[in-house]
C-alpha cells in the first residue's frame, strides 16, 4: 500500500528564463537570424518545486527574488501552481535571477545565469525557516543558492528528520563541503557532476558504480547518476544494490529543465513509496514528458499524464 504524497520543501533558485530557439548555437563572434524568442518562468530550484507540485505533493518553497516585475511574477506564478510561497523573502538591493537561454533544432541548449537574488540567499536567512524544514517531509536542493545556504537548510532538515536530497547542479566549481556530503540522503547528479564530487570519471555502468561507491563513503545514501541516453544508475548504500535504468526514447524540442523534472518526480515517487527503480521510472517518464514541450515551467507535466 501506498503512502500519500509526502511533503516537500525546495530551497534553491527563481528565474526568469529568456529564451531563444534557434537552428544552431551561434559560435563565439557569430550572430544568426531567424530564432523566435519566448520568457518562461524557470530556475532549478522553482522547476523543481512546479515539478512536484504538478506530480500530487505539497510543495513549499525557501528563496529569494528582488523586488522587481520578474520577481513579483514568479512568485505569483508558483503561489498559482498551489505552492507555498511565505519561505520566499524578498531583496531590495539585488534584482531576481534571470537566465539567457539559446536552444537548437535537436533541443539541446546552452544556459547563462545572471543569479542576482539567489545568491544573495544566506545561511541566516535560511535559519530563519527552520520552522518550514523542520515540517518537512523531503528538502530538495540544487547548487544555484550559496553553498552556507544549502548546508544550513540540510542541517535544519536533518534536525527535523527529513529526507535531504541534492541536485549537484549547475557543476560546482570547488569541492562540496564533507559535511553537507554527510547530511544528503539522496544525491542526483549526471555523469560531470558526479565526476566533480569524487574523481570517477562516469562513462558505463562500471564507473558509475565506482563512483556512487565513493560517494557514498562521503556519508550519501542513494546515489542517482543520471547518465542521459544511456539512462539512470542507482546505488543503494544501505543493501550494496545497484541497477543501470533505461532511458526513455522522445523527439527533443526543448531539454531545458528535464534534469529538474526528474528531481522533483523522484522526489514525489520516493516520498509516496515506490521503490527506488519504480520511483526512477516514474521520474524518467515524466522527464521525457517535459523535453517534448518548450520552456522551463511550461514543460512540465501534470500526474495525469503519467497514469
Ligand atoms: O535547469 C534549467 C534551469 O537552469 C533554467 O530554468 C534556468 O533558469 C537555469 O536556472
Amino acid at each position: 500500500m501506498k503512502n500519500r504524497s509526502k511533503s516537500i520543501v525546495v530551497v534553491g533558485s527563481i528565474n526568469t528564463d529568456m529564451t531563444i530557439k534557434a537552428e544552431w548555437l551561434p559560435r563565439p563572434g557569430e550572430t544568426i537570424l531567424g530564432g523566435r524568442f519566448f520568457t518562461a518562468q524557470g530556475g532549478k530550484g522553482a522547476n523543481q518545486a512546479v515539478a512536484a507540485a504538478r506530480l500530487g505533493a505539497p510543495v513549499g518553497m525557501i528563496a529569494k527574488v528582488g523586488c522587481d516585475a520578474l520577481g513579483n511574477a514568479s512568485v505569483a506564478s508558483l503561489a498559482h501552481e498551489g505552492i507555498d510561497t511565505t519561505g520566499i523573502i524578498s531583496d531590495s538591493v539585488n534584482p531576481s535571477g534571470v537566465a539567457m537561454i539559446l536552444i537548437d533544432a535537436q533541443g539541446e541548449n546552452v544556459i547563462a545565469v545572471a543569479s542576482g537574488s539567489n545568491m544573495a540567499l544566506t545561511a541566516a536567512e535560511v535559519a530563519e525557516k527552520k520552522e518550514m524544514l523542520a515540517s518537512a517531509d523531503i528538502v530538495l536542493m540544487q547548487l544555484e543558492i550559496p553553498i552556507p545556504a544549502i548546508v544550513e537548510a540540510a542541517r535544519e532538515a536533518k534536525r527535523g528528520g527529513a529526507t535531504v536530497i541534492l541536485n549537484p547542479a549547475p557543476a560546482p566549481k570547488e569541492p562540496l563541503p564533507a559535511e553537507l556530503l554527510s547530511l544528503v540522503d539522496i544525491l542526483i547528479p549526471n555523469q560531470t557532476e558526479a565526476e566533480l564530487i569524487c574523481g570517477v570519471a562516469v562513462t558505463d555502468a562500471q564507473s558509475a558504480r565506482q563512483a556512487a561507491e565513493q560517494i557514498a563513503a562521503m556519508g550519501v545514501g542513494i546515489v542517482v547518476i543520471t547518465m542521459g541516453s544511456k539512462g539512470v544508475f542507482t546505488f543503494d548504500a544501505t543493501t550494496g544494490q545497484s541497477e543501470m535504468i533505461v532511458a526513455e526514447r522522445v523527439q527533443a524540442v526543448d531539454s531545458t529543465a528535464a534534469g529538474d523534472c526528474f528531481c522533483g518526480a523522484l522526489a514525489v515517487a520516493l516520498g509516496r513509496g515506490d521503490a527506488l527503480a519504480e520511483a526512477v521510472r516514474f521520474a524518467n517518464r515524466a522527464a521525457a514528458i517535459s523535453v517534448t514541450r518548450r520552456g522551463a515551467q511550461p514543460s512540465l507535466p501534470y500526474l495525469k499524464e503519467l497514469q
